[in-house]
């Protein structure tokens, strides 16, 4: 494969790539192992139950905290002859759960370190020793004013999930980690802790510093954990990064599958993407829609709470929705939580998502007449975009057959859009992952907001096509739906705990 020279060459090629992606059969026996391992020499056992900030963000992001029965079902979520089977599940979602997403932590202290996070058994593997704060904080493009007590790099194995979805896995590790990261300040919430989210960094040398060769795993994504208010520890000297590249770093064993050959698009816009590019002082926001239908529907005041009420209740419902009306202060209250401001190193995200805005396909929202709208954060308030067939429209698209029974008995679907090519001539093609990234925190949010009110939500990425764009009102536009996130009120027995009774 060679090196792609013009900005924006590879993410025009992927996106190509994705529109002509021929449908194949999966080639289930070329699944790689599932969880990721490392040496032990050197581990960390982490108690499962303990409030110490570092196991509790791990566990309750990537930890194996679930595990459920599964009855045999067709795809469209018919029963089917079979014996049920018990699965372990995570705490976040993740596309056809197959979990391409690890996490490496720098931390402080005695035992400081690079480490990776085993899910499998909740403990912490040592990659190379030395406390690498400070060398991984040098390559962030927005520093955080305190040295963190602890980074946590999110990145892909890339044929994870790969060998099941083709080039198409990329666009799930970007919205994974957006779903990640919507979960991480969740978490920091609940513990009181501020966390940054960093999108604009060295890939290549983070990368470098983690001992990956970013063909066959990458770095997406970095947070940054404050240490406490009260703390205010000032290092002497940490070691810088070319210090610890010195040492040597363990690795994965196995290590992760090559895809340079197997995925050529993924692979040619992951390394375009770890380019440097300069520092955009703003990011040109979604424009809003060309054909909104005045007047507005102005929404009622939300009812917030923590998102991270929603952490342990949250599931993706396996069959569809009860199919009855949710009250508009609840989708009131996901759209205001799904769209507030972050602290993140994009212009603007103080406020709002800064590259994604959402649209909604209405069915059974109380006040509110089925169709499309587009919801604008700052005037907290809903468009019409599309009349009252636009989600029957939607339904007679090309759709997985589960998701046509969830968008026939769901209250209210969410779709973050987005100009695919908008930032390019500002971020390079690190633009790309970053819209993509904003469309998962931004679904997750609202899933996390929606769940904490007793709704439940399932991405269905097969939703984002051209009749789903056209039912929007997006058609000749530059704007397109990034994915599809349908909401409704669960099943009996679809959650473990009812939740509550404001839905
Ligand atoms: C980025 C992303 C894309 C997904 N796409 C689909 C999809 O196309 N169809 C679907 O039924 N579920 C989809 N899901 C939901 C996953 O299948 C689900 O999260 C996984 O099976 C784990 O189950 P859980 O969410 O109940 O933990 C997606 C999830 C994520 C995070």
């Amino acid at each position: 494969m060679t090196e792609t020279t013009a900005v924006g060459d590879a993410t025009h090629r992927y996106l190509q790539a994705l529109r002509d992606r021929p449908s194949r059969p999966i080639d289930w026996s070329a699944a790689p192992p599932t969880y990721q391992r490392y040496p032990t020499e050197g581990r960390i056992v982490l108690p499962w139950r303990s409030s110490e900030p570092t196991g509790r963000l791990l566990r309750d992001l990537l930890g194996l905290t679930r595990a459920y029965w599964v009855h045999p079902t067709d795809q469209a979520g018919q029963p089917t002859v079979g014996p049920p089977e018990v699965r372990l599940g995570r705490p976040a979602p993740s596309g056809g759960a197959l979990y391409p997403i690890e996490a490496y932590l720098a931390t402080a202290g005695p035992t400081a370190g690079l480490y990776h996070y085993d899910a499998a058994h909740h403990c912490l593997d040592q990659v190379r020793p030395g406390d690498h704060r400070a060398a991984l904080t040098g390559l962030l493009a927005q520093r955080p004013v305190r040295l963190p007590e602890l980074l946590l790099v999110l990145s892909a194995v890339f044929w994870r999930n790969g060998f099941k979805y083709g080039d198409f896995a990329y666009r799930l590790h970007c919205q994974e980690t957006g779903v990640l990261t919507a979960q991480a300040l969740a978490l920091a919430e609940a513990l009181d802790r501020a966390l940054t989210v960093h999108l604009r960094f060295a890939q290549r040398k983070t990368e470098g510093l983690l001992g990956l060769d970013g063909v066959g795993e990458g770095a997406l994504a970095i947070l940054a954990l404050a240490p406490p208010h009260n703390r205010h520890d000032t290092p002497s000297e940490l070691p810088s990064y070319t210090d610890l590249l010195a040492r040597p770093a363990a690795q994965a064993v196995p290590q992760p599958t090559p895809v340079s050959k197997l995925l050529p698009h993924l692979t040619a816009l992951h390394r375009a993407a770890g380019k440097p590019t300069g520092t955009p002082a703003t990011v040109r926001s979604p424009a809003r829609p060309p054909q909104v239908r005045q007047p507005p529907v102005s929404l009622p005041k939300p009812q917030p709470r923590q998102l991270s009420e929603g952490v342990a209740h949250r599931a993706s419902p396996p069959n569809g929705f009860l199919p009855a009306h949710t009250h508009l202060v609840t989708l009131a209250t996901v759209l205001a939580a799904a769209t507030a401001g972050y602290p993140g190193d994009l212009p603007g995200t103080h406020r709002t998502p800064a590259t994604v805005t959402p649209y909604l396909l209405i069915r059974r929202v109380a006040g509110i007449p089925p169709g499309a709208y587009w919801y604008d954060a700052g005037t907290h308030a809903l468009f019409r975009t599309g009349d009252a067939d636009a989600p029957g429209l939607v339904a007679r698209g090309p759709l997985q057959p589960n998701t046509r029974p969830a968008l026939g008995e769901c209250a209210a679907v969410l779709i973050p859009a987005g100009d695919p090519l908008a930032g390019v001539d500002a971020f390079g093609d690190r633009w790309y992952r970053v819209q993509q990234i904003e469309a998962g925190l931004l679904m997750h949010r609202a899933t996390l907001a929606a769940t904490a009110h007793g709704l439940t939500a399932r991405i269905h990425s097969d939703g984002t096509n051209d009749t789903t764009d056209a039912a929007l009102g997006l058609a000749g536009t530059r704007q397109r739906s990034l994915s599809f996130l349908t909401l409704g009120k669960p099943r009996p027995g679809c959650l473990r705990d009812a939740g509550s009774a404001t839905a």
